[in-house]
C-alpha cells in the first residue's frame, strides 16, 4: 500500500515506540494523529514534524476514544493506518489476591486500549480500505518468560484478539497485524537489568527499529512481525516444541 498522503492514527505517541512510529510514518508523507495523555509531549512532536497533529486522550476512557474517532472522521474523513502502541507493564509477580489489581490494570490498558481503539475506528478503516489495524503486542504475548505475569496475560490476550478478528476484517479490506517487539529500550521499559551486561546491551533494540518494522507492516499488511527478527525462532519453537520450551524455562 502506498502511504504518502494517507492518514494514520498512532496511540502511545508521547514516547518510545509510538513516538518513533509517528516520526517514521510522517517521514513517509502520511498525515499522523498522535495520541497519548501527555499533551506537552505531543505538541512538541507536532511542532517538530510536518503533518503531525496532537490529540491528547486516555485509551482506557471509552468516551475519549470515541471522541478521537469522531474528530478523525470529521477532519480527515479517512483512517488508513491505525497503530495501537499505548501500553505499560504492571506488577512483577502474582502470589496472592493483592496482585489481581495489576492484572486488571494491564488488561484494561494493553488489551482494553487496543480493543477500544480498534472498535472505534472499525467502520472508518473499512470505509478507507485498503487499510491496516496494527497492534504493538509483544514477544511477551508469545513467551511468558522473564516478564510480569499481568503484562504477559494482557499481551497474550491482545494477540488472541488480533488473530480472532483478522479473517473477518480482511473481508472488509482491513489487514489486522501484530508487531511483536522483544527487548526495546524506552522510558517505560528501561531494560536496566539486561543492559547491565555487554551481551545484554547487544540484545536490546531501539524504538526506531520497531518503527521501521511498523512502516513495512503498514505497507505490506504483514499479519505478524517480530522485532528484532532473531526472536522469531524462539516464538516458533515455543509452539512446535512445547516440552523443550518448558525444560528451557525451568530456570527462568
Ligand atoms: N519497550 C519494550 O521492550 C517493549 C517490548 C514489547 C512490546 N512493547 C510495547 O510497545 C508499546 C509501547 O511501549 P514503549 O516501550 O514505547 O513504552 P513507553 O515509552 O513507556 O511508551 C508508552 C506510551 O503509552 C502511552 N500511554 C500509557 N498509558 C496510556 C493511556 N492510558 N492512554 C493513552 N496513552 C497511554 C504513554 O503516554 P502517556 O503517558 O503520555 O499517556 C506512552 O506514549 C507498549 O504497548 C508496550 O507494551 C514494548
Amino acid at each position: 500500500m502506498e502511504l504518502t498522503g494517507k492518514v494514520a492514527v498512532v496511540t502511545g505517541a508521547s514516547s518510545g515506540i509510538g513516538e518513533a512510529t509517528v516520526a517514521a510514518l510522517a517521514g513517509q508523507g502520511m498525515r499522523v494523529i498522535a495520541v497519548a495523555r501527555r499533551r506537552e509531549r505531543l505538541e512538541a512532536l507536532a511542532g517538530a514534524l510536518p503533518g503531525v497533529t496532537a490529540h491528547p486522550a486516555d485509551v482506557t476512557d471509552e468516551a475519549a476514544v470515541a471522541a478521537l474517532a469522531d474528530r478523525v472522521r470529521a477532519r480527515e474523513r479517512a483512517c488508513h493506518v491505525l497503530v495501537a502502541a499505548a501500553g505499560a507493564t504492571f506488577g512483577r509477580r502474582f502470589r496472592g489476591p493483592d496482585d489481581s489489581a495489576a492484572v486488571a490494570r494491564a488488561m484494561d490498558l494493553n488489551l482494553g486500549g487496543t480493543v477500544r481503539c480498534f472498535g472505534a475506528f472499525a467502520d472508518l478503516l473499512a470505509a478507507s480500505a485498503p487499510a491496516r489495524a496494527i497492534a504493538v503486542a509483544s514477544v511477551a504475548g508469545k513467551l511468558a518468560v522473564g516478564t510480569s505475569p499481568a503484562y504477559a496475560a494482557s499481551k497474550f490476550a491482545t494477540v488472541g484478539f488480533v488473530e480472532g478478528i483478522a479473517p473477518d476484517w480482511r473481508r472488509r479490506g482491513v489487514a489486522v497485524c501484530q508487531v511483536n517487539p522483544g527487548l526495546v529500550v524506552t522510558e517505560g521499559f528501561p531494560q536496566q537489568r539486561v543492559r547491565a551486561s555487554a551481551l545484554g546491551r547487544r540484545l536490546v533494540a531501539g524504538p526506531d527499529d520497531v518503527a521501521r518494522a511498523v512502516v513495512e507492516v503498514a505497507r505490506r499488511g504483514t499479519p505478524e512481525r517480530t522485532v528484532p527478527r532473531w526472536y522469531r525462532p524462539l516464538v516458533v519453537g515455543r509452539h512446535v516444541a512445547a516440552p523443550l520450551y518448558r525444560l528451557a524455562t525451568r530456570w527462568a
